[in-house]
């Protein structure tokens, strides 16, 4: 039997395309002494994974060998005792059917708190992201307004929510109508706008925000993020998620543009990086987890089936074709 992996072929240029990927077959690997092997189970694409095929995201992925995400995996063998044949685990992996690990990197996971995906979503990096960077740079009060963009998707839809709970009037910004729907009746969203379809994004924003915007949670960037920020309160506060509109930027955007508003309205910009949070991961997952039990909060997910679909899931994010996670089940 043959395993398959997927490789980094050429550096994308502008949007990546799927004549930048590989699909291989190598060995099988065997597990040794102390190490477990993996059945890869479900497969995380995220937006960040650009920034690691083109230098702006270290370490980068190098040419001609397998690109890696966060992997919900399998232990189909086991010379591990920390390991248990038949268990699930997440770790960062190779796109690849099965690969070996020695355990070190890897986290068990309890498949009756919640399905395996979610792992991968809501209760995983972007469940840990939206509620981090709202929390503790947003800081939300009740009766505040928040704005987020990228509403629809994974870090979005639960940051969305999160504001619901603390007691926020919630906007959301979405590129397509059907994710208006989404984002209003799954999500509880109490405005959203097509970004898409407005043409004058900070004269929407000042119409559904008539007291103004308290937080912005940012996940795009760029002009969506323009429209938004010229709408902020004094002492407003804005954690920069992401800024996925400009990581197909083939030539560099110049600015900021946006430097004298921040100056006169007292504003708080400031980046954020899930990894520097690792500490506090087990007690935000039991939060979120509390709160999906109590149905508090809830998640969509895009599943795509099959191994081969991991360039074609990678690249549909920055097409939108994403509600909630996007993620590929391996078949
Ligand atoms: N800092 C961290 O540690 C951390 C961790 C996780 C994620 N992130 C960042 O958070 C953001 C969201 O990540 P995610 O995993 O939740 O992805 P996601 O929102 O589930 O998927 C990406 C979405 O971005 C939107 N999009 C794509 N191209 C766009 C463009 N040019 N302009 C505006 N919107 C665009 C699309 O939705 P529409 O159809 O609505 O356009 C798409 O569905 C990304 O910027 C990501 O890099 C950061």
């Amino acid at each position: 039997m043959k395993n398959r992996k997927i490789t980094l072929k050429k550096r994308p240029v502008g949007m990546p395309l799927l004549s930048d990927f590989n699909i291989e077959e190598e060995l099988m690997p065997v597990s040794g002494e102390g190490e477990v092997l993996l059945k890869s189970a479900y497969v995380s694409v995220d937006p960040y994974l650009r920034g690691k095929m083109n230098g702006t995201h270290p370490p980068i992925f190098e040419l001609n060998e397998p690109v890696s995400s966060k992997i919900i995996a399998e232990v189909v063998e086991s010379n591990n005792d920390n390991f248990k044949k038949g268990a699930y685990v997440s770790g960062y992996l190779n796109w690849k059917d099965y690969q070996v690990s020695d355990g070190k990197a890897l986290q068990k996971i309890d498949s009756n708190t919640a399905p395996l995906s979610a792992y991968l979503g809501v209760l995983g990096i972007t469940g840990l992201s939206a509620y981090i960077a709202l929390m503790d740079i947003g800081k939300p009060g009740k009766g505040e307004t928040l704005v987020v963009s990228g509403a629809a998707g994974a870090v979005g839809s639960i940051a969305g929510q999160i504001g619901k709970i603390i007691g926020c009037k919630v906007v959301g910004i979405v590129g397509t109508d059907e994710k208006i729907d989404l984002i209003k009746t799954k999500f509880g969203y109490d405005e959203a706008i097509n970004y898409k379809t407005t043409p004058d994004l900070k004269a929407a924003i000042a119409q559904l925000c008539s007291e103004g915007v308290d937080i912005y949670f940012d996940n795009v960037g760029g002009s969506i993020s323009d429209g938004v920020i010229a709408n902020m309160n004094n002492y407003g506060r804005i954690p920069v998620c992401g800024t996925i509109s400009n990581y197909n930027d083939i030539k560099a955007q110049t600015g900021p543009s946006l430097l004298p508003i921040v100056v006169y309205k007292f504003l708080t910009i400031q980046g954020f990086l899930i990894g520097d949070h690792a500490v506090r991961f087990p007690g935000v997952i039991a939060q979120l987890s509390a709160w999906l039990k109590e149905g508090k909060i809830t998640y969509s997910e895009t599943i795509l089936e099959g191994f081969d679909k991991l360039p074609e899931a990678f690249i549909g994010l920055f097409e939108g074709r994403n509600e909630g996670k996007m993620i590929v089940k391996i078949d």
